[in-house]
């Protein structure tokens, strides 16, 4: 695999760029040999600077749903643009979109769009806290909300008093929610929650109904609000919010990634219940009115409302996930598929510092296919069953090559603080 122009650019990036690269798309915590830099996307493969072309199972963390380079898709962004963008004053789209989303979202009376995931789920924290006038909000441990200081999981340079008021609760687990509750006493604004349990490192679990109601529950006693961040799950579960599987509505749910198939836009979905706080605060950002993202995100909710899309990532996901554990269990490997099958998390047994994951990543990369050792993936609708059989030839590869290399392997210096080193 050549990686010559990606190494150039790494030794450029050390230069100019904090740490040589930032934040969740950084390879730091990656197999050595997995590219920084990317020339290229198209439907469900990517290309590296280096011109080594994978199937992508990262889809870009979530935003590619449909396909990289969608023609429809792209084709209503860039017929946008051409008529203006970012303007003095957001164009008639803005309300288009709030009308599509509020149809489509259940629990959803209004909208306001934003950029990231982060700026979403910070206006929700803001909004439930004008709502109810209160302070304390309960979020589930190893939970992500993003990368702002109440919530970063990385907190250097935050003030205590900026993460202050926050009860940590163990998601599922119902006991805990309400001792949360109850220590939060009169003071409780919201009650965050991930659409499942998509913490990274460790397994993924499907949300416990009973954890869910009793959540609905517990707001509706106390007047506090009920938050689904669906930042990174939304519309790859269901056509609605999350948790409407589950027959839970919430009054504030978050939105991101993938509404516009990767063009930047998010937005904060809101209840009637949160109506009045979402219209105090001031929410605003000079990018926030942009037209050609809400144009792209119109026609990637005609697609979602339109296609089996849901149908397709399910089947590729269990075709993907059967075949994996049978693979596995072939050549004798512990391997757990966890999660929403089109949102997969791949771990080892008895792989404490993900010397097992990290091999058998690299061979898979090695073969063309992109998995992550321990962060959940995503399913497009671009991939096809000879993409899912292509992946599972490939891990076939990778298992054999890690039952022979397994008992030599080094332990993975970059990943000791998962076992405390
Ligand atoms: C569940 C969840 N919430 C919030 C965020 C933050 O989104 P962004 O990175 O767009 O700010 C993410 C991003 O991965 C996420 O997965």
């Amino acid at each position: 695999m050549d990686q010559r122009q990606d190494r150039a650019l790494r030794a450029r990036a050390e230069a100019v760029i904090p740490g040589g690269m930032y934040g969740h798309q950084s390879t730091g915590l990656l197999p050595d040999d997995y590219p920084q830099f990317f020339a290229k996307g198209r439907n469900a493969h990517l290309w590296d600077v280096d011109g080594n072309r994978y199937l992508d199972f990262m889809c870009a963390y979530g935003p590619n749903l449909f396909g990289y380079g969608h023609e429809t898709i792209d084709a209503a962004y860039i017929g946008q643009l051409q008529h203006g963008d970012t303007l003095t004053g957001p164009s008639a789209l803005i309300v288009e979109l709030a009308e599509a989303l509020t149809a489509m979202v259940t629990h959803a009376d209004w909208a306001i769009f934003c950029k990231n995931g982060t700026d979403a789920t910070t206006m929700a924290l803001v909004t439930a806290r004008a709502q109810t006038r209160r302070k304390i909000v309960i979020r589930a441990r190893g939970a992500y909300h993003g990368s702002a200081p109440w919530c970063t999981p990385r907190p250097t340079g935050a003030l205590d008093s900026e993460r202050s008021h926050q009860i940590f609760c163990d998601y599922n687990d119902v006991a805990s929610l309400e001792a949360a509750v109850a220590e939060a006493g009169d003071d409780l604004a919201a009650i965050f929650a991930a659409p499942f349990k998509h913490d990274a490192f460790v397994d993924q679990a499907e949300p416990d109904p009973t954890y869910a109601q009793r959540a609905r529950q517990l707001c509706d006693q106390t007047g506090a609000m009920l938050v689904v961040d669906d930042v990174r799950a939304g519309f790859r579960l269901s056509r609605d919010c999350s948790w409407s599987r589950l027959g839970v509505q919430p009054d504030l749910s978050t939105w991101g990634k993938c509404i516009a198939n990767g063009h930047p836009i998010s937005a904060l979905l809101g209840s009637d219940s949160a109506r009045k706080g979402a219209a105090a605060i001031y929410a605003t950002g000079s990018f926030w009115y942009q037209a050609a993202p809400m144009a792209a995100a119109l026609e990637t909710l005609r697609l979602i409302r339109e296609t089996d899309y849901l149908g397709h990532l399910e089947t590729l996901g269990q075709h993907l996930a059967d075949g994996l554990r049978e693979r596995a269990a072939a050549q004798g490997f512990g391997f757990r598929v966890t999660g929403p099958v089109q949102m997969p998390l791949f771990l080892f047994d008895d792989d404490p510092d993900l010397r097992k994951g990290f091999h058998w990543s690299s061979q898979m990369l090695a073969q063309g296919v992109y998995v992550h050792p321990w962060h959940n993936m995503f399913m497009c609708a671009a991939m096809t069953l000879e993409d899912m059989d292509q992946a599972l030839n490939a891990a076939d590869v990778a298992f054999k090559s890690l039952k022979k290399d397994g008992p030599g392997l080094q332990p993975v210096a970059k990943m000791a603080f998962l076992t405390g080193g």
